[in-house]
């Protein structure tokens, strides 16, 4: 494990960033992490926070706040949470031009001190802000991936274990897609010690389950008032240790298509391995009809999405080539 690793997170003032930052703290997965915000009051009083929690644990990790991006330099990984959260009655779209704005900022600062570095995009909405951090940074795709899969099927695993009442620590679910209401559960390929969800469960459960997961970011806002962080702070360190570690794990992270599942030029949740490298392999799942019909709406979504910031001349006079 590369110990020695420093990670950057922007956006760490706030709630995901913040668990993003102590997780890995805690874990000692890096030995410097580099909390940047522009509200350096937050990034000062959580860095203290997270060194004192780091010296409890005799973790050998060190939390820094970047007085400027220079402090950034020559990360492994950054981590770009900033961005404003969904509030009540908001959907992520909503949030769409904002923190493209903001995305496009933050990078172009990162691509200057960190080059070679790996970005983990975490605002919303996840796949077009993706997008957005592949097009500034020119980084190839492999080195700029969307964390939200990881939560997606974290939420279905969750909901399947409710309402079965065991199988805790022994199931395996998966989505794909888009990050956002036609995300694609697939209880196919999902499994509990091995057995089938099929076999469990009946389609009608199992059809309250895909809606409970559809729902499930929008369910913690309406009792936290803000969107969800602990899962999300905890999928996206999930993935920095598959990048540390050189696990070579495989994760659903949206990720660059490039002719993968029929597309291209459009950034989408499908299973990825994770290495040294970043996502270093598209991992292709057969999709029966019925499957591949909701991957497609679900990818047009993510188009329109990103079709939006081509149509208000985010890129220029740049037209938008979909497929
Ligand atoms: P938050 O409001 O708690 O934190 C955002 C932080 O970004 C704030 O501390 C703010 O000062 C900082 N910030 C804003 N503009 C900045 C800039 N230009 N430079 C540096 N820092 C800047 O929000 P929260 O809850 O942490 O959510 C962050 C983002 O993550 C939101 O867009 C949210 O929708 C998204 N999100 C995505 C998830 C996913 O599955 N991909 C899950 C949960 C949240
Ligand atoms: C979530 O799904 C808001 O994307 C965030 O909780």
């Amino acid at each position: 494990m590369s110990i020695n690793s420093k990670v950057s997170v922007v956006g760490a003032g706030g709630n995901v960033g913040g668990i993003v930052a102590y997780s890995i703290a805690m874990q000692g997965l890096a030995h410097q992490v580099v909390l940047v915000d522009r509200d350096m009051d937050r990034a000062r009083g959580k860095a203290l926070d997270m060194n004192q929690a780091a010296a409890a644990m005799r973790s050998h990790s060190v939390v820094r706040v970047a007085e400027s991006y220079e402090d950034v330099r020559d990360s492994k990984i950054v981590v770009i949470t900033a961005g404003f959260p969904r509030k009540e009655g908001m959907s992520r779209d909503d949030l769409l031009i904002k923190n493209a704005e903001i995305m496009r900022e933050v990078v172009a600062q990162v691509k200057v001190v960190a080059p070679d570095s790996i970005l983990i995009i975490v605002s919303n909405p996840l796949d077009a802000m993706t997008y957005v951090a592949l097009k500034e940074s020119g980084f190839p795709k492999e080195r700029v991936i969307g964390m939200a899969g990881i939560l997606d099927i974290a939420r279905m695993t969750h909901f399947i274990q409710e309402k079965l009442g065991f199988g805790a620590g022994q199931i395996r679910a998966s989505v794909i897609g888009g990050h956002g209401d036609t995300m694609v559960l697939l209880p196919r390929f999902s499994t509990v010690a091995g057995v089938p969800l099929h076999d469990l469960l009946s389609d009608d459960e199992i059809e309250e389950i895909v809606m409970k997961t559809k729902h499930g970011g929008a369910e913690i806002v309406k009792y936290l008032g803000t969107s969800a962080y602990l899962a999300p702070g905890k999928g996206t360190a999930i993935m920095i240790e598959s990048i540390l570690r050189d696990s070579k794990k495989i994760y659903s992270c949206s990720t660059l298509l490039d002719g993968d599942y029929g597309y291209t030029n459009v950034t989408t949740g499908v299973p990825v391995m994770l290495g040294a490298n970043g996502a270093e392999r598209i991992i292709k799942v057969t999709l029966d009809r019925c499957e591949k019909s909701q991957f497609d709406h679900s990818v047009k979504s993510v188009q329109n999405i990103i079709e939006v910031l081509y149509k208000n001349n985010f890129f220029g006079e740049e037209k938008y080539e979909r497929n």
